[in-house]
């Protein structure tokens, strides 16, 4: 069998041709357009990419989009009175800091320092616990992106095992809580599971978001299981790869994600789609 390969750009471009339409209107009865204030510390390579990526889309769909760069030796304070003016610009709807953040920032201090209404990534402790509590704000990007693509493709989780390699914060954690909202039983493993192989062996629906190029083995798939694939991994020789070996992979699975161009497109489509629910929000 060769897996069906889940199209994350296609399925993107329709979230964000909705969300242009949205835009549209409300341009049309005389409301604000949603603006997203993208913040990014350092010279991470990766990072600048995805920012490059985020404030393209914004542009795309018609979002005024405010743009920081920051040097790498920017200190804690300096980037909460960034925040401090951001939360109170009633221009903009949406705040993102581009995680990671240098070492002498402290992350959590700035996540905490974004104003929950404005806080388009989903990171601010109210907004998880909003969703712990099923009762979900802003909800974070990529847990989100991936449940649009499901949906998309027609695969419900209801009642199936899902089991999520990675318990971060950004990824594993909250999408445990989307899983088990949409009524699938939930299995996550981290860095301290003792077998991993049997418990992704065990899935109806397998998610890798742990960013090592190739940790889980094709072998390991279930015959017709899903494979949804988060980690975006740089090789040595430039190409990039996700943390599942796609090509022994697909030979199981019934569908899966390629990298690129699956999940990582889903996020920047939660993103834009935040921003829009932040704007109509405060209207
Ligand atoms: N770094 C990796 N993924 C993300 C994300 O979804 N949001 C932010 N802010 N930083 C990230």
């Amino acid at each position: 069998m060769s897996a069906q390969i889940i199209d994350g750009k296609a399925v993107s471009q329709q979230c964000l041709n909705a969300v242009a339409d949205a835009v549209a209107a409300r341009r049309a009865a005389s409301l604000r357009v949603p603006g997203l204030a993208v913040v990014l510390v350092g010279d991470d390579p990766a990072s600048a990419v995805y920012v490059r990526n985020k404030n393209h889309a914004c542009r795309q769909v018609g979002f005024e989009s405010f743009s920081y760069e920051l040097p790498a030796d920017t200190s804690e304070a300096q980037l909460l009175d960034l925040i401090d003016e951001l939360n109170d610009n009633p221009a903009v709807d949406g705040i993102l800091v581009q995680l990671p953040l240098p070492a002498q920032i402290n992350s959590q201090n700035i996540l905490e320092r974004i104003r929950p209404d404005k806080d388009v990534d989903g990171f601010h402790p109210y907004n998880v616990g909003r969703l712990a509590v099923r009762k979900p704000l802003l909800r974070p990007c990529t847990p989100k992106g991936i449940m649009t693509l499901l949906t998309a493709y027609g695969i419900d989780p209801k009642g199936q095992k899902v089991v999520i390699v990675g318990a971060s914060n950004i990824v594993g954690r909250p999408l445990a809580l989307e899983m088990m909202l949409a009524g699938a039983t939930v299995t996550v493993c981290h860095r301290f599971t003792r077998n991993l192989a049997a418990e992704v062996a065990a899935a109806d629906i397998v998610v890798a978001a742990v960013g090592k190029p190739k940790l889980i083995c094709g072998d390991w798939i279930r015959e017709g299981a899903v494979v949804v694939d988060v980690g975006i991994n740089r090789l040595a020789d430039g190409s990039l790869c996700g943390d599942v070996d796609f090509d022994a992979a697909k030979q199981r699975a019934a569908m899966i994600t390629p990298v690129p161009g699956g999940v990582g497109p889903m996020t920047i489509a939660g993103l834009l789609e935040n921003t829009l629910q932040a704007a109509q929000n405060r209207d």
